[in-house]
This record gives C-alpha cells, sequence and structure tokens, in this order.
C-alpha cells in the first residue's frame, strides 16, 4: 500500500500529531506519513485502539507515541506542542455503542474533540483535518448524499460528529484556524479490528467467513453503503492537509467512492473472494441504522483533488489478502 504519494513537495520538516494512531485510521496515516518522511507523534489511550498497530512503527526515529486522553487537557498540549498539522481521529466509535451510552461517546467525541482543538489553537496549530462521518446526514431521505443537504441525526454518535462540524466552523471563524472536516463513509481495510461487539461488518464477516461462521445480516441485506477502502481516507486526509486553496478550508467533504453496495453484495463479494461456502443469517434491523447511504463526492475532488483509486471489490481483496 501507499506505493505512490498524494501530497507535493517535501514532508520531511513537517511534525504531524495524529489523535488515535493506535486505531485502525490513524495507523494507515502514520505509516502513509512515516514513508514519505513526516516526523509523527500519535497520542491514543487504547480505548479501541491496539498496541500492535502502532509496533509497527516504534524503532522510526521520526515517530514517538504518547500513551494520553484528548479528554485531558494537559496530555493535549504535550501532545500538540511544537508541531505543524493535527489530524484528529480519535473518537468512539459505533452508533449501538452510542445509543447504549450516550455520556461516553459524549464525552470522547464532543468534550476530546474540543480538549484538543482548544490545545491545538493554544499551541498555535493553524491546519487541522478531522474525522466527521456520513451519520451526521441522519434521515434526510436524499441520495447521493450532497454535503449541504443534511436531516435530523438518529443517534448519539451522529449528533456528536456534527457538534464537532459546528465547532469545528466557530474555531476557524474566531481563531484563524484552517481546519477541514471529512465525512467518512464506512472505511475498511487491513487492521481493522473484528472483535468485540461493536466490531465493524467486513473485517467481522471475513473473520467469520474464514472460520467458516455464518455472518449475522441485520434486515433483509438491502441496505445499502458506500464502502471506502482505507487508502482512499489516507488520500483524503493528506490532501486536505496539504492544499493550499484557501475555498477548501471551513469545509466539510463527503469520503467515499461514490457507488453503493448492499450488505448482501458485500457477503457475495467476501464469500467469492474467501472461497466460503456457508450461508448468512437474517436477524432484526438495527436501531438508528439508515437504510441506504451513497455519498456525492465531487465536493472533494473540486477543492482538493480528492480521487478515490481503490475500488470497493480491490479493496476487499487486498483486505482479505492481509487479515
Ligand atoms: N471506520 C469508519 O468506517 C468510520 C466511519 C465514519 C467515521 N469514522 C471516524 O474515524 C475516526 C477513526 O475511526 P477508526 O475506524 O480508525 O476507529 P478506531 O476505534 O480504530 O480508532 C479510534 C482511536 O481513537 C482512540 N481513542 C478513543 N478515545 C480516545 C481518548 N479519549 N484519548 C485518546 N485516544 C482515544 C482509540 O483508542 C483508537 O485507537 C473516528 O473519529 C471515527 O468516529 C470512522
Amino acid at each position: 500500500m501507499y506505493d505512490q504519494p498524494y501530497h507535493l513537495g517535501d514532508l520531511s520538516n513537517q511534525k504531524i500529531l495524529i489523535t488515535g494512531g493506535a486505531g485502525f485510521i490513524g495507523s494507515h496515516l502514520t505509516e502513509y506519513l512515516l514513508k514519505y518522511g513526516a516526523i509523527v507523534r500519535v497520542i491514543d489511550n487504547f480505548i479501541t485502539g491496539r498496541r500492535e498497530n502502532i509496533d509497527l512503527f516504534k524503532n522510526n526515529p521520526r515517530f514517538e507515541f504518547i500513551e494520553g486522553d484528548i479528554c485531558n487537557k494537559a496530555d493535549c498540549d504535550r501532545a500538540c506542542d511544537g508541531m505543524n498539522s493535527l489530524l484528529h481521529q480519535a473518537a468512539l466509535g459505533s452508533v449501538p455503542r452510542s445509543i447504549k451510552d450516550p455520556v461516553a461517546t459524549n464525552r470522547i467525541n464532543v468534550d476530546g474533540f474540543l480538549t484538543m482543538m482548544i490545545a491545538a489553537r493554544d499551541a498555535g496549530i493553524q491546519r487541522v483535518v478531522y474525522a466527521s462521518s456520513s451519520s451526521v446526514y441522519g434521515d434526510h431521505p436524499g441520495l447521493p448524499k450532497v454535503e449541504d443537504k443534511i436531516g435530523k441525526q438518529l443517534s448519539p454518535y451522529a449528533v456528536s460528529k456534527y457538534t464537532n462540524e459546528l465547532y469545528a466552523h466557530v474555531f476557524g471563524l474566531n481563531y484563524g484556524m484552517k481546519i477541514i472536516g471529512l465525512r467518512y463513509f464506512n472505511i475498511f481495510g487491513p487492521r481493522q479490528d473484528p472483535n468485540g461487539q461493536y466490531a465493524a461488518v467486513i473485517p467481522k464477516w471475513i473473520d467469520m467467513l474464514k472460520k467458516n461462521e455464518r455472518p449475522v445480516i441485520n434486515g433483509d441485506g438491502s441496505n445499502t453503503r458506500d464502502f471506502t477502502f482505507v487508502e482512499n481516507a489516507v488520500q483524503a486526509n493528506i490532501k486536505a492537509m496539504t492544499t493550499e486553496n484557501k475555498n477548501a478550508f471551513g469545509q466539510i467533504y463527503n469520503i467515499a467512492c461514490g457507488y453503493q453496495f448492499s450488505l448482501m453484495d458485500l457477503f457475495n463479494s467476501l464469500k467469492e473472494i474467501i472461497g466460503a461456502n456457508t450461508e448468512p443469517v437474517f436477524g432484526p434491523k438495527r436501531e438508528g441504522d439508515i437504510p441506504q447511504s451513497l455519498a456525492d463526492v465531487n465536493k472533494a475532488k473540486k477543492l482538493f483533488g480528492y480521487n478515490p483509486e481503490f475500488a470497493f471489490k480491490d479493496g476487499l481483496k487486498i483486505t482479505v489478502e492481509d487479515f
């Protein structure tokens, strides 16, 4: 992966802070940036991240790790000190988890976001890219999803991500920071955790199909998602972090492929790639789930040159091979 650079110029004088760098997407950003010579500092408290994700980098002299909490201002200050840019990935994921425990989601995703943004402001970090989510679209019926047409959020997780977007706007206005929000649509790829009650569907199903177990499809399998390979999300972060287009700052962008696949399509593709011989079990619908998800990605293409190069099936093959 990451055989081609997505940035122009030299990153070797860039000091980049990645929050949640022991997690799935954060560890890919770390991998990319170290590969192209940047100095990378990660802050993570391992609430969902894994030590093995950063073990890959621990012998790299350009890598530094801080075990800390984004809800703690002193930890955030230490993490931001001397950095040029912030890629904020740390959050508590999962819609069902947020429905079960809205307070925990709010504490990390809203209070933690705010604490980290204040630390970035105080440290003079101008460039910030942060992870938002397609869940912000809530009950808006329009397809494909266009950034400025959102409905009412359907879960505490979606509320937390929407709140990030509102704060990001206000921080740009009042403190002159150049902030870009990325609404990720179902990102998948190597290192995504297959374990636990709140695991994402792709790693969970790969794990089960490899063990010849039968995955549960919530609903009838017709729900669609704009599944997006992680290298596309890394490309978006790098291009957003390095763009010099003034019109790109203070905005939010869909990060996806612009194609939708149903859960049945996903099941059949994985079954074929893995060579499994099993059928799914159909279970009840999940609370807070949106039936269809498809992104219009033209805004990110136009304003900072995002160009998702990895198609759904190619990404699935790489993910299965790596598993
Ligand atoms: N994966 C997706 O499909 C997807 C979709 C939409 C949005 N997102 C967002 O993208 C970001 C990254 O998601 P991911 O899939 O890599 O999840 P992940 O759980 O693998 O990574 C999140 C990381 O943040 C860390 N973290 C959480 N709370 C922390 C705290 N208080 N202090 C320090 N570190 C903390 C976790 O330990 C973990 O390493 C999150 O903000 C998530 O909400 C992801």
